[in-house]
């Protein structure tokens, strides 16, 4: 760690958990490069998810399916590079960590080492016990992910509100016990009935963040091209948009490429 990173108070799996018990919400995004890492870091961000959304909104793929761990681990470097307080999540990317738990740890640690990030987040709940259990057992912090996830979208279909039935909700209840039990330090909740979500974060002791899942969990946590405005066809209910910054980065680049057009920039007083 920097000297630098010294002077400001880090954030640790230690604080979220201080901050459930205190009832102070946990802020959370998504973040990809270095240089918006370090504006979200600076404006007090808590924790940065360096999420499969990547292979959305970075790499242009319909789904998180394609990013592989090779470039989840390229974003995750220039991530923790801007990052001087907030906490460093990376999600393991689809196939490396399903069905083998061995090639799970093997994963996990790949991403720890080569990117210096602070915990991982994995999508499932009693399918995937053994990965995280391992990758537990290495000393990695993990975070889970229940309800909408994105990895198995050609299992469910659609992208709609999960866990409205009975039977899915029991089953989220009861994945989101056995990860707190297992030692997941938080679980993001996506898409899910708020009265559910609600449950969920009164019945366990670690933080619930949730995406689309309501206001009574211990924290939120929104993709970041999506609360600036940078993305603009995608509107669920769930999203509230804090920035037009698609309208502002078109007319910031039609004005330069007229006064390029028009001779009007550079000026002498632009030149050497
Ligand atoms: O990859 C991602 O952006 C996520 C969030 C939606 C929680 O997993």
């Amino acid at each position: 760690m920097s000297v630098q990173k010294r002077d400001v108070k880090v954030i640790t799996t230690h604080q979220l958990q201080n901050m459930k018990e205190r009832g102070e919400k946990i802020s959370m995004l998504t973040a990809y490069d270095f240089s918006m890492a370090s504006i979200l870091d600076a404006a007090g961000i808590d924790v940065l998810l360096v999420g499969d959304s990547a292979s959305n909104v970075m790499a242009g793929h319909e789904t998180t399916l394609p990013i592989t761990l090779d470039q989840m681990i390229y974003h995750a470097q220039s991530v923790v590079r801007g990052v001087k307080r907030a906490f460093v999540v990376v999600d393991m990317p689809f196939g490396s960590y399903q069905g083998n738990s061995s090639e799970a740890l093997r994963s996990a640690i790949r991403i720890m080492k080569e990117s210096g990030a602070h915990g991982v987040k994995l999508e499932g709940g009693a399918e995937i016990k053994e990965s995280i259990t391992r990758i537990l057992s290495a000393g990695v912090p993990v975070m889970g992910h229940l309800g909408l996830t994105p990895q198995s979208i050609y299992k469910f279909g659609t992208y709609t509100v999960r866990a409205k039935e009975e039977a899915e909700a029991q089953k989220l209840l009861e994945d989101a016990q056995l990860l707190q039990d297992l030692g997941c330090f938080a679980i993001v909740l996506e898409k899910i009935p708020s009265a559910l979500a609600k449950r969920v974060a009164e019945q366990l002791q670690i933080p619930i963040i949730g995406i689309g899942a309501g206001p009574h969990v211990d924290g939120q946590v929104l993709v970041v091209h999506d609360m600036l405005g940078i993305t603009k066809e995608f509107k669920p209910r769930f999203l509230r948009r804090y920035a037009d910054l698609h309208s502002i980065m078109t007319d910031a680049v039609q004005n330069f490429v007229q006064d390029v057009k028009n001779r009007d920039f550079p000026t002498e007083q632009e030149a050497y």
